[in-house]
């Protein structure tokens, strides 16, 4: 691939900038400058520099976030900041979406991407990817409640009924529930259909993938494995 289209595809920025880049001597390969924006690089497992930081060259970014409270999973956020100011202007030129979203006050797992297809299969509502969230209530968790989500409850201007697997009591105020669609407030809607409220609601698991040892705000790129985890899947399903 052109390098002049390589530095364009990282979310360097438009053709003609990253041309400049080159010709200025900013992007090295192998400790070398290249200033040729037209020299053809083969981009399998690519590192280059550029104004001196490493950067590995990738078709698609696969990412997780440790969602904060407070933040929007909108590029436009209004009335909270957005969870995109937590990442490097190269991937937001690269154009990450969102996997799904999580309310503003929800913490915990969010998937970013610049792949369409991945973020298909893995919102669309025929695939039904397990979801884990940990809830804690307003009020004490009984033992009818935990029944009627796992029987399922409706949910009002949505079809069908919305059922949740493995609900588990960790205290009087807490449980952890796996849903398996993805409609607008799922969870508070839930709990509020049982007769309780979402005090705090923390995401845990999307698929097979639970949310790594990242600090609230923090996120890190999807190795091979914890991708395919996040599509339900196992190393020996590839
Ligand atoms: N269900 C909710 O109610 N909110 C979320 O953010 C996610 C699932």
């Amino acid at each position: 691939m052109l390098l002049e289209k390589i530095l364009q595809s990282q979310g360097f920025g438009s053709r003609k900038y990253c041309q400049q880049l080159i010709k200025n001597g900013s992007v090295l390969i192998d400790h070398q400058v290249c200033d040729n924006p037209k020299q053809n690089i083969n981009t399998d497992q690519l590192v280059f520099q550029v104004f001196g930081e490493e950067y590995q060259y990738r078709e698609h970014v696969y990412l997780v976030l440790n969602k904060p409270q407070g933040y929007e999973c909108s590029h436009q956020a209004t009335h909270h900041k957005s969870v995109f100011s937590l990442f490097p202007e190269i991937l937001i030129h690269r154009g990450i979406q969102c996997v799904g979203r999580l309310d503003q006050d929800t913490t915990g797992l969010l998937l970013l991407t610049d792949d369409g297809q991945f973020l298909q299969a893995l919102t669309h509502p025929r695939k039904h990817v397990p979801k884990v969230y940990h809830v804690t209530t307003a009020d004490p968790v009984s033992s009818e409640q935990i029944q009627a989500l796992q029987q399922g409850v409706e949910l009002r201007n949505e079809k069908g009924i919305y059922a949740a697997t493995d609900v588990k009591l960790f205290s009087e105020y807490q449980l952890s529930m796996t849903i398996h669609q993805g409609v607008y407030h799922q969870v508070k809607r839930m709990l509020a259909a049982v007769g309780n409220r979402v005090e705090a609601l923390h995401r845990h698991q999307v698929g097979r993938l639970e949310l790594p040892d990242l600090q609230a705000g923090q996120w890190c790129y999807l190795s091979a494995e914890q991708k395919l985890l996040s599509q339900n899947m196992a190393i020996e399903d590839k």
